[in-house]
């Protein structure tokens, strides 16, 4: 076994993100093994393409021969895991390739990990590990008073990706309690920052912000999330490949809760004053629209066990990381710019009723 890891999905967001940390900082070999669907952006990671350390594999989870191959080939110590279809609007319109990626997909990498993993080494054995990244959405919806969820919360998914994320958490869990194959499960609550697409709601408020356009808020706008800058997760995940313990969740929160509404306008105000380029405040652009179906109205992820345990906690203020993702996306338009053409055009359509233009 090599010091290699195998990351899928890393040409999304989150994935990006954490292959850009980790080369920095560990210095470590990477496989990426990316399908490259509408999400997945190779020049995320333009700045270590040509990297001797960085290896990029195009292609899917749920091809067996290849993931076999790939990890007899490369043999990695861990296998960290973000491939997934990741937006809930999309899984409403259309479910199906969610339970494909998201179920079959985590499926068959965990039975090709298992097989390499029995025929490693005791040594190589009790360090390799499988780590698969998840979501506080599988614990369904809080009551305004509720506390937050904790990793003991019941799952309880509402909407087709929590439940085929749920699932694949099950999987997960289950080739450890079975196999005993070392597996580590982090559920994070909503990302943001650079290299997110801008179909989620805070990278299409900025691209909408920054070009006039309007701004939908589903249903009235009092939904609550909890919030946390992107390298931060990425932290986190490799604290827990580190120094988690086999067979364990960690929740990996920000303690940040906010409703949509406080979200949109501060996004609204950053953008009148990073761009002068409009009169009147942008929060004029503001539309109440039809409500998501189902629509989890409130999630709050309680963090204290990767704290107490492992000692991570989120490092990057909300303020100060919206102001850099708000930044990033001024400064980066001809990343976000082209994504908004084509397929995304048509998604647009189908999603608010109205054309993008
Ligand atoms: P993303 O949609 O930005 O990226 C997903 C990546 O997976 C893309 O590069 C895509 O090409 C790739 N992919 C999709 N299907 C594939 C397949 N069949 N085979 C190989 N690659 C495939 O997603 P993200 O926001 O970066 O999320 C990454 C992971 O983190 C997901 O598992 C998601 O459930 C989880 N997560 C996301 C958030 C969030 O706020 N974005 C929060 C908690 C957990
Ligand atoms: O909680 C973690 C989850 O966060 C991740 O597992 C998902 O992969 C990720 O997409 C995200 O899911 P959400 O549904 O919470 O994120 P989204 O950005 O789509 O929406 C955030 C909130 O904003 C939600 O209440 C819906 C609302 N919204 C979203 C969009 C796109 C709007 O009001 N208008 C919009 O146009």
């Amino acid at each position: 076994m090599k010091n290699t890891i195998l990351i899928t999905g890393g040409s999304g967001f989150i994935g990006s993100n954490f292959i850009l940390q980790w080369i920095a900082s560990e210095k470590m070999p990477v496989v990426n093994l990316d399908k490259l669907t509408y999400a997945g952006n190779p020049r995320n990671l333009d700045r270590i393409s040509s990297d001797s350390r960085y290896c990029f594999v195009q292609g899917d989870i749920c091809d067996r021969d290849l993931v076999h191959d790939i990890l007899e080939r490369h043999q990695p110590r861990a296998v960290v895991h973000f491939a997934a279809e990741s937006h809930v609007d999309r899984s409403i319109l259309g479910p199906e390739a969610f339970i494909k990626t998201n179920v079959n997909g985590t499926f068959n990498l965990l039975q090709h990990a298992l097989e390499y993993w029995r025929e490693l080494d005791d040594e190589a054995k009790s360090r390799f590990r499988f780590l698969h990244v998840s979501t506080d959405e599988v614990f369904g919806s809080l009551k305004p008073q509720e506390p937050p969820f904790s990793e003991t919360t019941p799952y309880s998914p509402n909407n087709p990706y929590s439940a085929s994320k749920a699932a694949s958490d099950h999987l997960v869990r289950s080739y450890h309690h079975t196999y005993a194959l070392p597996t580590l499960i982090t559920n994070c609550s909503n990302n943001y920052g650079p290299y997110q697409f801008p179909e989620k709601l805070i990278p299409l408020t900025i691209s909408n912000a920054s070009k006039g356009k309007s701004l939908p808020v589903y249903g009235d706008g009092q939904q609550r999330r909890d919030w946390l800058f992107v390298e931060d997760h990425c932290a986190a995940i490799a604290t827990v490949m580190g120094a988690g313990r086999p067979g364990e969740t960690y929740n990996i929160g920000g303690w940040n809760e906010k409703s949509n509404m406080e979200i949109v306008e501060a996004i609204c105000d950053l953008v009148d004053e990073m761009r002068l380029d409009r009169e009147g405040s942008r929060r004029n652009l503001i539309t109440f629209v039809k409500d998501r179906p189902g629509h989890d109205r409130r999630y709050s992820l309680g963090s204290d066990k990767i704290r107490e345990r492992l000692g991570w906690e989120a490092q990057v203020r909300f303020a100060d990381g919206l102001d850099r993702t708000v930044r990033w996306y001024r400064d980066n338009e001809d990343w976000w710019g082209p994504i908004r053409s084509g397929e995304y055009r048509e998604y647009y359509e189908k999603q608010y009723g109205r054309a993008l233009s």
